[in-house]
């Protein structure tokens, strides 16, 4: 039996966290044997806020390296820079002319993108969930291993499938998400009621997968917490609850396990330990990356043979959409 399809990816628009680890990345690296998985560095996505160019670059290759180190598997998956598959924005234009402008307004990621950038508020800021949707439905994809904040937007992809295949047949498959059930949404070490992002202007606020161990411990232990002073899983105490959800999906320990060994003992302990748990965790991961880096004509190659591949699929798609939409058949 075939099996079924997987794609994901991440921005590669700063050095990617431990809440991009936890909420998505780690989550593909068990699935790759089950199906038949493909995994973006989605460079197109970054550049709807500004991006210096050589940085881009960097943090391109960083991710691709970042992912290989997490155990993506390039024999297994396939690979591959977003911008090296120009059916992405092409199939993203058609998708475009089928999107409403009020879907477009509701999506919160926008609403908040938008008002810590009103003075760059671009189309394509606006316009991104679209592309989103054309990374996933280019391929027939199955599954769509994602952090709760991404919800909307696959929302958006399984409704444009159906709108797709209503108005012109049968078409594009309709993904279903996949959402860890544990860490989907890690929050801000410094203000937990927050998701934890890249782009937070406090350092203290995230775990970077760069972050050397002096650095995981001395940013867990400043963790925002409570005055309760009782480890318990609870939405009265975000910043406990959320390095439970930390230390339970870097261990696979359950937390009531966890909660139970900290019964009695102050939040000092449990701190220094859910710092242990990550910075070990992180560790292999980092070297492995920083390895991998040295490595450009590696890199190099699984990029290149990813792209090969994923044009092929996404090739296949393309002309099917655009024979649909009436458009005559390309020679190139
Ligand atoms: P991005 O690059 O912002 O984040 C990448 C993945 O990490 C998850 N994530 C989190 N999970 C838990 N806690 C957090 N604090 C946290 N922060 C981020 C995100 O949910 C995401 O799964 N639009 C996407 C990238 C994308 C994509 C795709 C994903 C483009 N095309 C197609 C899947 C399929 C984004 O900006 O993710």
């Amino acid at each position: 039996m075939e099996k079924k399809r997987l794609f994901s990816g991440i921005q590669p628009s700063g050095k990617i966290t431990l809440g991009n680890y936890l909420g998505s990345i780690s989550n593909w690296i068990g699935l790759q044997d089950e199906f038949d998985c493909l995994f973006s560095v989605v460079d197109l996505h970054a550049i709807t806020v500004p991006q210096v160019a050589k940085e881009l670059r960097e943090n391109t290759l960083l991710l691709l390296a970042q992912y290989l180190a997490c155990g993506i598997d390039p024999q297994k998956s396939t690979v591959f820079i977003q911008s090296h598959v120009p059916a992405h924005a092409e199939l993203s234009w058609v998708l475009n002319t089928m999107t409403y402008m009020g879907e477009l307004s509701r999506m919160t990621q926008y609403k908040d993108k938008s008002k810590k950038s009103s003075d760059n508020l671009n189309a394509g800021l606006f316009t991104y969930p679209v592309l989103m949707a054309a990374d996933i439905l280019l391929y027939n994809t199955d599954l769509v291993p994602i952090g709760a904040d991404q919800k909307q937007h696959l929302e958006l992809a399984r409704d444009l499938a159906i709108r797709f295949n209503g108005r012109y047949s049968d078409t594009f498959t309709v993904p279903e998400g996949y959402f860890p059930p544990i860490a989907a949404r890690v929050m801000s070490l410094q203000e937990p009621t927050k998701k934890m992002s890249k782009s937070d202007s406090n350092e203290n606020g995230f775990i970077s997968l760069l972050d050397t161990e002096d650095v995981i411990v001395k940013k867990i232990k400043r963790a925002v917490t409570d005055s309760e002073g009782v480890v318990r899983y609870s939405t009265e105490q975000p910043g406990i609850k959320n390095l439970l959800e930390i230390y339970s999906k870097m261990t696979s320990e359950s937390i009531e396990d966890i909660v139970a060994r900290y019964e009695g003992r102050g939040y000092g302990d449990f701190k220094a330990d859910t710092a242990e748990v990550v910075a070990q965790g992180l560790r292999p991961i980092r070297e492995k990356a920083e390895e991998l880096l040295k490595d450009k004509a590696y890199l190099d190659e699984v990029y290149r043979d990813g792209a090969q591949r994923a044009n092929s699929m996404a090739g296949k798609m393309l002309r099917k959409v655009f024979k649909k939409v009436g458009f005559i058949p390309r020679s190139i």
